[in-house]
């Protein structure tokens, strides 16, 4: 999946501890129409270019290849009324990066997408997707992905 990262609801970062890129809704269609909803694994990597301006110029440490979660579906826990994939990269990234082309490789699955009693069980479990997707990508078959075409080495 590829495309400008949009703005969410912004509760990812601020509620969340857990900053969140967006993909652009026509990108979702061709994962959402053969694959359940849910929360995956695999890689993302941030491209310098911005089709509409770029508020940020990006060091080139957080232009790599980096590790992420992605939560594709309906929030249960917000009640969305629309499909999202929001991706989290894994990594401290120095700015923000609204409006730049971000591309995605999905390797794996991890769970479901849950309703939550409490927002610290809804963080508590995106604490363990991360240390499950970091966990996953060590495998050696799944390093290689990181030189995958996809993505500009
Ligand atoms: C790894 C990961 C797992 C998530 N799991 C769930 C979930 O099980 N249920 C849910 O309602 N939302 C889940 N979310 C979505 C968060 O609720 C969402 O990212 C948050 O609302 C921030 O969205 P916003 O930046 O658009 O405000 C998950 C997000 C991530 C990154």
């Amino acid at each position: 999946m590829s495309g400008e990262v949009q703005h969410g609801f912004k509760r990812g970062s601020r509620e969340l501890g857990c900053h969140t890129a967006n993909l652009p809704d026509d990108e979702l269609e061709p994962m959402t129409s053969t694959v359940k909803t849910g929360i995956y694994y695999g890689y993302a990597q941030v491209h310098p270019e911005c089709p509409n301006g770029c508020a940020s110029d990006l060091p080139n440490e957080d232009l790599r290849v980096w590790p992420m979660v992605m939560s594709i579906g309906w929030n249960p826990y917000y009640k969305n009324e629309k499909l999202t994939a929001e991706v989290h990269i894994i990594h401290q990234f120095k700015e923000d990066f609204y409006g730049h082309v971000m591309t995605v490789l999905v390797l794996g699955y991890i769970r479901p997408e849950l309703d939550y009693t409490s927002k610290d069980a809804l963080i508590e479990d995106i604490q363990t997707d991360i240390k499950v997707a970091l966990r996953s990508l060590e495998r050696p078959d799944y390093q290689s992905y990181r030189q995958d075409p996809s993505f500009r080495l």
